[in-house]
């Protein structure tokens, strides 16, 4: 088995952040470092990711977690800050599948299924996630325009979005903005290209998968449904 699909059958990561462990120097096989992308892994072989043993999970775990804010999205952070793991404490090895910045809270999936969450975060695949977006101020009828029809930010392009204004006062406006593409910070750099603020960020859906009314810090196994609508992405 390729070494990339070896490592996030060990529940690491996705296959393709699998790839960047290898070549960052952290995997040994049999005690020698590899960086070789196209080295194969047999089953007599001792894999270690950071000088610890890993090897293949059997059962595929699929866990949703209402991500509070405060806390990151990595299995370990160097600064020593709250992780989404230290959340779901189960025995199975997983990693959250795509991002959510410290400060956004909301839908996160958990899995050590490499396939499905390659599926889910490759932009190609344009897997629907919807955000509730508190913004600074009013966004006008010719922003929400704007963002329905693609904006750019810092040179980079964002595709058009699907945006419903949900709620108004004087101070800010409260929207639902679906998106498909999944790049880094994209909803802040979308409201930041109309030259306005997000207060609030929050993720209540991915590929038809919602929250509900799980409270903050709170996760649950997906249900069978949940599971196989997901898997059927595959
Ligand atoms: N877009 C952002 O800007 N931040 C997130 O955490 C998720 C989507």
């Amino acid at each position: 088995m390729r070494i990339n699909k070896y490592l996030s059958g060990c529940g690491l990561d996705s296959r393709r952040k699998c790839e960047k462990l290898v070549t960052d120097g952290r995997v040994r096989v049999n005690g020698k470092t590899v960086t070789d992308l196209a080295t194969d892994i047999k089953e007599s072989d001792s894999v270690e990711v950071d000088g610890k043993y890993v090897t293949l999970s059997e059962r595929k775990v699929y866990i949703m977690l209402n991500k509070p804010k405060g806390c990151v999205c990595t299995a370990s952070d160097d600064k020593g800050r709250k992780t989404v793991l230290d959340f779901v404490k189960i025995k199975e090895r997983i990693f959250p599948v795509g991002r959510l910045d410290y400060d956004t809270e909301g839908l996160l999936l958990l899995t050590n299924d490499g396939e499905l969450a390659n599926i889910i975060t490759h932009p190609k695949n344009m897997v629907k996630k919807v955000y509730q977006v508190r913004v600074e101020g009013e966004v006008t009828d010719a922003e929400l325009k704007k963002l329905r029809s693609g904006v750019e930010h810092n040179g980079i392009k964002y595709a058009p979005a699907r945006v419903a204004v949900l709620e108004k006062d004087d101070k800010h406006t409260k929207l639902e903005i679906t998106v498909t593409e999944g790049k880094n910070h994209e909803i802040k750099n979308m409201i930041e290209s109309l030259g306005k603020q997000v207060v609030f960020l929050k993720r209540t859906e991915i590929a038809g998968i919602r929250l509900g009314g799980l409270s903050r810090g709170e996760w649950r196994f997906l249900n069978s449904r949940e599971s196989e609508h997901l898997k059927s992405l595959k």
